[in-house]
């Protein structure tokens, strides 16, 4: 299959470039599209044979569900039941990063729900995805738009090299501009529990909701141990390099001796080695074969946009492993922190 893409203005989506790509969604084929959080692979949510479609071209686990994208509120009055008042709440925060996990309404095909009874869905904030949305007249299931395992893309390219030839189309509109993926909130439960930290922050959750938990695997520096793991993206590897990838976290000082420790052991080995740092501290090491920031400590939200970006730059460089720096996990951090500890397979050095 020859993969259109087509280059689409993120402000001023072009009318007949989104008709294109509603047709594709409409027929049944797969269509990947810039969201303000990361780009999704999309496919009418209601077409289980277009949703298979998704699993193949991503080689992801059945199991795992689909977040169902809208563009119009009162879609989640027929997509989902039982709707809880927090979810009114919540929904005044839509378009933006935040997917609401709620009781599915018998409509939403299983393929798209992995078989769960819940449903996810979201609205994102991103006039390209919106546009395509109202143009298909149906909702789009889009997880993100790499393939299972590797980093999530933020660019139309990241996509291309996952999915070329796998899929009808890629609508190409620039940079993502939050880097991160939704937050996920499950609303089914006695109180709110977020189950993925994403890009609308737990801090600003508490502040809109009062009661709001954080699920354990959400924060866990070690694997959780789930027998019943509320999403099912929870068990599956994730957003991994090819490289070998070990976070250091720590006071600062510790880890930046730790790190410089680390570097020269594997050195010593002939690995070739890259170094995830921050503004702050890039210059403090030396030795390594290339050492990138993923931004600034002071500002989470440059961290987050670049993450996803440069692990695959990494992989581009063929750095064999990737030692990275902790981050504070306060604001877009406890993502970024989330990503990384997951990509690293929980492979985290204590520095003291
Ligand atoms: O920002 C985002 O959310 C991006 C853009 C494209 O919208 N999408 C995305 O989708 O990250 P995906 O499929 O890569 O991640 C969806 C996560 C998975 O961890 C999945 O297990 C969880 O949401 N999820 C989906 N439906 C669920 C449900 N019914 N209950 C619990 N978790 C669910
Ligand atoms: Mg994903």
């Amino acid at each position: 299959m020859k993969t259109i893409i087509l280059k689409v203005n993120a402000d001023r989506p072009e009318k007949s470039k989104i008709r294109a790509a509603a047709k594709i969604i409409r027929e049944g084929g797969l269509v990947a599209f810039p969201t303000e959080t990361v780009y999704g692979l999309g496919a009418n949510a209601l077409d289980p044979k277009a949703v298979r479609r998704i699993f193949a071209a991503k080689k992801r686990p059945l199991d795992n569900p689909l977040i169902i994208h809208i563009a119009d509120k009162a879609d989640v009055y027929w997509l989902a039941d039982k709707i809880p008042k927090d979810a009114d709440k919540l929904m005044d925060l839509w378009p933006g990063p935040l997917t609401l996990v709620l009781k599915a309404s018998d409509i939403i095909p299983k393929e798209t729900r992995g078989g769960l009874s819940t449903v996810a869905i979201r609205m994102p904030n991103h006039k390209v995805a919106l546009a395509l949305i109202r143009e298909s007249e149906v909702p789009i299931a889009a997880p993100s738009a790499n393939l299972a395992g590797r980093p999530s893309p933020t660019t139309a390219e990241h996509v291309k090299q996952d999915l070329d030839g796998k899929i009808e189309m890629i609508l190409d509109a620039g940079p993502t501009r939050i880097g991160v993926e939704s937050t996920v909130i499950d609303l089914t439960s006695e109180s709110p529990q977020i189950l993925r930290p994403g890009g609308l922050t737990y801090e600003e959750l508490k502040r809109i909701l009062g009661d709001v938990r954080l699920h354990p695997s959400a924060i866990a520096d070690r694997r959780v141990n789930l027998k019943y793991a509320p999403s099912p993206g929870m068990r599956h590897k994730h957003y991994s390099p090819e490289a070998q990838l070990i976070i250091v976290e720590g006071e600062l000082n510790a880890m930046i001796n730790k790190i410089q420790e680390l570097v020269g052991l594997y050195r010593g080995k002939g690995r070739r080695v890259g170094i995830l740092a921050t503004d702050e501290t890039q210059r403090s090491y030396h030795g390594a074969y290339v050492v990138k920031s993923l931004g600034s400590r002071e500002d989470p939200s440059s961290m987050a946009r670049n993450l996803f970006k440069l692990l695959r730059e990494f992989d581009e460089e063929k750095v064999d492993i990737i030692i990275a720096e902790g981050v504070p996990m306060k604001s877009l951090g406890l993502a970024v922190m989330n990503r990384l500890r997951k990509a690293s397979g929980f492979n985290i050095v204590k520095a003291n």
